[in-house]
């Protein structure tokens, strides 16, 4: 058996039965060309000039795959370190349990000193956990109820829970926009320090300018020092709106004003919620400013997390991480939200605007 770095050239349409068999779905996301390389060719933090997504073949069946994510992470101190998420982790179901998922997952250990991975399922923590990998536990998920009556219709049982009250936020002095200016510096630092993926002009050029699905918007500091961004998510089977903040990078004293911000925007446009999944708990003075609530407190009511269809099984994102001699112990050292690894993408390649240059390979 080989592992080879996958090439459109060769691999397809290969690999494409080895996805559809996989996934048991014909349009999974990763079907499209565009998205294919936005994600795993296009980063400017990938290094190795072709696609970071390994693919394991046998005789000329394709068995197995592991996709990274490489981002340049950053520690409390400022210190640079490589690291990537591990994404797409499958092995066929008749080549399972003997090895293949551990020795792909050992390879990438060995390549980068970071991994983070955000998302996690039980079966890959337990391999990650196997391997090293620290469980960090969960993501915080923090919800504002734009409107009651239209929130209802996304929570289990249409209860929502106990105590909880529409957000009424303050105006706030803040500027859209859905491009990052260059007056905006080289990046943006994280709420605290910590440990995570660098926001740096290069990143957030690439993970929201030219996502190849979602347009993102930013909300900045009207000095733009702080920025927060969000994207519209309309629930396809009753139309339902739900604003989803993928990053917070905000200093002290903006984020009272940003996070308002976000909540007067779901306002305007008649959204049902607002939500953030989050590492830190730094934010929360601010959030609860706002009119957010940590889900996590509220056992009573459960809101959807997943929609594009309505999915009320997926409640929380667990993270596996690996930096020998970095912190890895706990949640709160790290700055890691839905921006993180693949956490916010469509599944579905139907989603996708195709681009003619990534159909014709790379
Ligand atoms: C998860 C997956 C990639 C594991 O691949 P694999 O080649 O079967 O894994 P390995 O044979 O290398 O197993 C290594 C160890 O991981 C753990 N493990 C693997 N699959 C597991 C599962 N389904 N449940 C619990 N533990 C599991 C076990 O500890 C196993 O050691 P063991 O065989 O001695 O018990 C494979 O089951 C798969 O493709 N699943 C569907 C896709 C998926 O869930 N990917 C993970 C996304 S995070």
């Amino acid at each position: 058996m080989d592992i080879v770095s996958f090439d459109p050239k060769v691999h397809r349409p290969r690999w494409d039965d080895f996805i559809v068999a996989s996934y048991r779905n014909p349009n999974y996301v990763m079907l499209s060309p565009t998205f294919l390389r936005w994600q795993f060719f296009d980063n400017p933090a990938n290094q190795t000039g072709g696609y970071t997504l390994w693919v394991v073949e046998q005789k000329e069946e394709i068995v197995a795959q592991l996709g990274f994510v490489p981002f340049l992470g950053i520690t409390p101190s400022g210190e640079h370190i490589h690291g990537a998420y591990p994404i797409n982790l499958m092995v066929r179901p008749e080549y399972r349990s003997v090895g293949l998922g551990a020795i792909l997952l050992r390879r990438l250990l060995k390549q980068f000193p970071c991994l983070v991975n955000p998302g996690v399922n039980e079966a890959g923590a337990a391999l990650g956990e196997g391997l090293g990998m620290t469980n960090l536990g969960f993501l915080r998920r923090y919800v504002a109820i734009v409107d009651k009556q239209t929130a209802q219709v996304l929570a289990v049982n249409g209860r929502l829970p106990r105590g909880v009250e529409e957000a009424a936020p303050a105006a706030a002095n803040v500027i859209v926009s859905t491009k990052v200016p260059d007056k905006a510096g080289a990046g943006f630092a994280f709420p605290q320090p910590a440990y995570g993926a660098e926001r740096s002009r290069d990143f957030l050029r690439w993970r929201y300018e030219s996502h190849p699905a979602f347009t993102y918007e930013f909300i900045f500091s009207t000095d733009y020092r702080s920025v927060l961004v969000f994207h519209e998510e309309r629930e396809t089977e009753n139309g339902i709106l739900v604003l989803r903040v993928v990053d917070a990078l905000c200093r002290p004293e903006h984020q009272s004003a940003l996070l308002s911000a976000v909540v007067l925007a779901g306002k305007e446009r008649r959204a049902a919620i607002v939500d953030f999944f989050c590492s830190l708990d730094c934010l929360r003075p601010a959030l609860d400013a706002a009119g957010f609530f940590d889900e996590a407190q509220h056992a009573d009511g459960h809101i959807a997390a997943l929609f594009q269809p309505l999915d009320f099984r997926k409640t929380a994102i667990r993270v596996l991480a690996s930096c020998p001699g970095w912190n890895e112990g706990r949640l709160e050292d790290w700055y890691i939200t839905k921006a993180d690894s693949d956490q916010d993408r469509p599944n579905d390649r139907r989603a996708i605007k195709e681009t003619v240059s990534a159909t014709q390979g790379r």
